[in-house]
Formats: structure tokens, C-alpha cells, sequence
């Protein structure tokens, strides 16, 4: 397939997604690569094509750190050398060079980095408590259209009506920096049904008026941050390109939450409300025919505009970064920087 945003910074894991010792297959653009983390905390990523006779690593198993080919047992390092008589010999498979920042991993899929990874991550993993991940799903359709329903702001009144019972939603402000933006919401709801309530309990928390924040680092990530009447919640949102027709979404969700018993109680009924959201949102994208110009233009719309001008100008909707202005910091296992990658 034709690479979508090449040299964008895609976050295709966050570090508890990958069970220590357990390959895990990622899709990006088309290629397959098997991700690990060894016990030391330490993760690797290797093209998943094994050298020898192309069996999928991501199906193999870990010993003592190195990757176990399902097919012949070689066992290959991070760095894709072959473990022969007790040593590493040549690199034969190919390693993904990938970037960990406050256990997000992140990786430019092999292009040469066209934007920097979004310093926002680095400002909630700063300011708040990491309380999981939810509604991991490889949803059925294109990137723009995955992309596209978290810049619009009137999907909540029909994809998410049980959920927020929507009266109004006005958006006072909308601020775009190049690839950032940044929207104030005021969002009124009616309350929920008894019936509502009983499936997700979450909904319970939710104010009748609510004035969320959202912030965006086209192309991965949005975040909905919310005041609630226990903290605040921020919801991040992450998409990454698998294939032409496949994407992959997840949501890590973060908070303050002064009270911990509240933090204890609280945290599975809000994942599971983030994850329910993600339901929702996939049920509305994968059941769309196929795109063709809106026939009727809706308040804010032009927040989804400004979305689908980054994608379709992509990397000329603003000048390059200059290469030394990028922020890529070394990961624990020395694999980052920002040059090339072929
Ligand atoms: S195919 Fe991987 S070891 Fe043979
Ligand atoms: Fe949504």
C-alpha cells in the first residue's frame, strides 16, 4: 500500500499493552512488526518477517530477551542479530526504530520524522495519574474517516446519544497552531435513564453541564479533558494507520483523582465508559458508505475541515520541521534519535 502521512509519529503501544516476555504483532502502514519487553523493563521492535523463511516472529516466543521464530526456533536480539553459539552474530532482521516517552512508544515507521512527537504527552504523563488502557479496536475503515469523528462536534447528538443525552453543545473557542488545536466545548444534557445508568454506571458522574477542553496533535492524538466532580479526566484518543481499510484506536485514559479510595472504585466503570465510547464511534465509522462531499454544512464544521486539510496536503499544509528542532529523546534502550530511517 501507498505509506498514509509518511513520516508522521504514530504511538502504536503504550508499555502496559505489552505483557512482559510476550511478542506483540503492530500493523503499521501496511507492514507487520513485532514488538517485546523483556523483564528489565526494556521493549523491542523487529520487522516481523522472520530472515530465514519468513514466519511471523510475532507468533515465536521470548528467551532471555531475544525473539524465538515459530518455524525453526532462531532466536534473533532487539536489534535483529542472530543468537548462534552463545552469541549475537550478523543482524539479519530488520529492527523498527521506536521511541519511548512516558511508556508511550512511538515510532515513524521507518520515514524520516516530519513533525516531532507531540509534547502533550509529555505534559499529561507530568500532570496526571495513568489509569489505563480502553477500547482497543481495528476498526474497519480508512484513517481520515477514523480521524475525522474525533474533530467533529456534532457526533456526540446521534453516535453517543445514550451516553450524554445531548440538549446543546456551542464551541466557544477554536485555536489551530499548524498540526495543534485546541477547542473549548460547553456541552448541556439532559440526564440519563434508569436503564442507561445500569449499563454504565460512569454516567452517573457526569455533570448536566459540562466544559471540556479538547487538545489535538494531528495525526494521533486528541484529548477530551474533563472537569468532573471527583478531579479531572483526561481521554486521550490514538489512532494509527494499519492498512488502507484498517485503523487502530485506543484510548488511554488519564486522571487526578485526589481521593484514592474514589481512584480504586472509579477506575474499571471509567475505562469501561472510554471503552463504550470507542463501541460507539466504531459502530458510526464502519457503517459509512463511502465518502463523497457533505451535502449539508452543520455548526463547527469547520473544525473537520481544517482536520481533512492536514490530511490531504500532508506534509506541505505548513513547512517542514527542520530536522534539529525535532524532539525525539533517547528510549532506556538507546534507540532514539531522530535521523533517517529507511
Ligand atoms: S522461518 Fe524463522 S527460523 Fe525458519
Ligand atoms: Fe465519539
Amino acid at each position: 500500500m501507498e505509506p498514509l502521512l509518511p513520516g508522521a509519529p504514530w504511538l502504536v503501544a503504550h508499555r502496559s499493552m505489552l505483557n512482559k516476555d510476550r511478542p506483540r504483532r503492530v500493523t503499521l502502514n501496511g507492514r507487520d512488526y513485532v514488538l517485546w519487553q523483556n523483564r528489565q523493563g526494556e521493549i523491542s521492535a523487529l520487522n516481523n518477517v522472520c530472515p530465514h523463511m519468513q514466519a511471523p516472529l510475532s507468533e515465536g516466543w521470548i528467551c532471555a530477551g531475544r525473539i524465538t521464530c515459530p518455524f525453526h526456533a532462531l532466536e534473533f536480539d532487539g536489534q535483529g542479530r542472530m543468537w548462534q553459539e552463545g552469541r549475537s552474530g550478523a543482524a539479519l532482521a530488520r529492527p523498527l526504530k521506536i521511541f519511548v516517552e512516558d511508556d508511550c512508544i512511538w515510532t515513524y515507521g521507518g520515514f524520516a520524522p516530519q513533525l516531532p512527537i507531540p509534547e502533550l504527552h509529555r505534559h499529561l504523563a507530568r500532570d496526571y495519574e495513568f489509569l489505563g488502557v480502553a477500547g482497543e479496536t481495528s476498526l474497519q475503515a480508512d484513517l481520515l474517516s477514523s480521524l475525522l469523528i474525533n474533530y467533529d462536534f456534532n457526533h456526540q447528538n446521534g453516535t453517543h446519544r445514550e451516553m450524554f443525552r445531548v440538549i446543546s453543545c456551542t464551541v466557544p473557542s477554536f485555536v489551530q497552531s499548524e498540526y495543534h488545536a485546541h477547542v473549548e466545548m460547553q456541552l448541556v444534557r439532559a440526564a440519563n435513564t434508569p436503564g442507561e445508568l445500569a449499563k454504565n454506571p460512569a454516567l452517573a458522574l457526569l455533570p448536566r453541564q459540562m466544559s471540556n477542553t479538547l487538545e489535538y496533535a494531528f495525526p494521533s492524538t486528541t484529548v477530551l479533558i474533563a472537569d468532573v466532580p471527583f478531579g479531572r479526566l483526561a481521554q486521550v484518543h490514538i489512532v494509527y494507520p494499519e492498512t488502507e481499510s484498517r485503523t487502530r484506536t485506543f484510548i488511554l485514559l488519564y486522571g487526578q483523582i485526589a481521593n484514592p479510595l474514589l481512584k480504586r472504585l472509579l477506575r474499571k466503570p471509567l475505562l469501561e465508559a472510554a471503552a463504550t465510547v470507542v463501541a460507539q464511534d466504531a459502530r458510526a465509522i464502519e457503517s459509512l458508505y463511502p465518502r463523497e462531499k457533505p451535502g449539508v454544512r452543520l455548526a463547527n464544521d469547520e473544525i473537520i475541515a481544517y482536520a481533512e486539510r492536514l490530511f490531504r496536503e500532508w506534509p506541505s499544509a505548513f513547512a517542514p520541521v527542520p530536522a534539529d528542532t525535532l524532539q525525539c529523546s533517547d528510549s532506556p534502550q538507546g534507540q532514539g534519535d531522530c535521523s533517517n530511517q529507511q
